[in-house]
């Protein structure tokens, strides 16, 4: 069993949480996640380490409030248990050789995912920018915790009600033009958002990571869910990725792929959602 020691609301729909989880606290890296059951009877369900503390022996983890297993989560507390959090999974992030200028995107929810690394990047000596987009002001998240670890924050919200109004490609596309020089861009938000910042760095040649979140069930390799065609050849996100050369990743595929599913995981949310008011 896996205790939960803080438990956090972030935004109307995005929940911060906590593990003690020692021995996954030991060995994470950036980029990689855990597969998470709420109970023996639980789906599987990965989610991104946003954070670890080896002295401590816990993990961070941040979600969004989507569907079923999403909400039996949100709905524990400080000192419950989870049946099983297994770790970490999938391979780190690993940046092009010598980059020395890097900007890291996260769009919503994948703002928790880009955490670790414009951390990662920052303590590595490397000039970091972070561009966080967001729907509006209210489900603005870890804007506090970006600044202590980049050289300069870009928040945007497609309305303007904080920060620069736009995308983030608007930003990414308006930094470029003004002359700063990126080595690699890494993108990790929504498979549209990481599509078109893809477009855009591909027109100035800037090596691009995304994070994939295709559907993922073991997340060892053995039942082909998570499978994601990049540069022509299927390669399966839970062992080789999830982080993938953007240039080659075939988004539209993924997009389909995950929308499999969609009217079964709707009719489980219409379900559960009495006990949630937040979905
Ligand atoms: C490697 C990886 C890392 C992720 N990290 C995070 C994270 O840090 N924070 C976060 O909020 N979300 C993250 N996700 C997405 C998260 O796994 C889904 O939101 C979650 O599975 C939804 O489950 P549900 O039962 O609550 O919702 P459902 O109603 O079952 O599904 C809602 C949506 O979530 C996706 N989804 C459902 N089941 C799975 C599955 N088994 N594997 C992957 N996606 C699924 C589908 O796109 C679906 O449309 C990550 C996904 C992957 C693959
Ligand atoms: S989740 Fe089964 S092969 Fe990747």
């Amino acid at each position: 069993m896996f205790r939960i020691i803080k438990k956090k609301r972030l935004n109307p729909s995005v929940t911060l949480m906590e593990f003690e989880a020692p021995y996954i606290a030991a060995k994470v890296k950036p980029g990689q996640f855990v597969i998470f059951r709420v109970d023996e009877q639980g789906e599987r369900v990965p989610l991104t380490v946003n954070n670890a503390d080896p002295v401590k022996g816990t993990i961070t983890l941040i979600f969004q409030i989507v569907g079923r297993s999403t909400m039996k989560l949100d709905a524990l507390e400080e000192g419950d248990s989870i049946a099983d959090l297994a770790g970490p999974l999938g391979m780190a992030t690993e940046l092009p050789p010598d980059v020395k200028n890097i900007c890291i995107i996260g769009g919503g929810v994948g703002c928790a995912i880009a955490y670790p690394q414009a951390k990662a990047c920052f303590e590595n000596g490397i000039h970091t920018d972070v561009i966080a987009g967001f729907r509006s002001r209210d489900i603005v998240i870890l804007e506090e915790e970006f600044k202590q670890c980049c050289d300069e924050l870009i928040l945007c919200t497609d309305d303007g009600s904080y920060g620069k109004k736009g995308f983030v490609t608007d930003a990414l596309k308006e930094r470029i033009e003004n002359g700063c020089h990126y080595d690699a861009v890494v993108a990790i938000g929504p498979v549209p958002m990481m599509k078109f910042v893809c477009l855009l760095t591909k027109q100035y040649n800037i090596p691009t990571i995304v994070s994939l979140n295709p559907i993922m069930v073991d997340g060892t390799g053995m039942c082909g869910g998570c499978r994601v065609t990049v540069g022509g050849t299927i390669r399966y996100a839970c062992v080789e990725g999830p982080d993938f050369d953007g240039h080659q990743v075939d988004f539209d595929e993924l997009m389909h792929r995950n929308g499999t599913f969609r009217e079964r995981e709707d009719a489980c949310r219409m379900f559960t959602q009495g006990g949630n008011p937040h979905a």
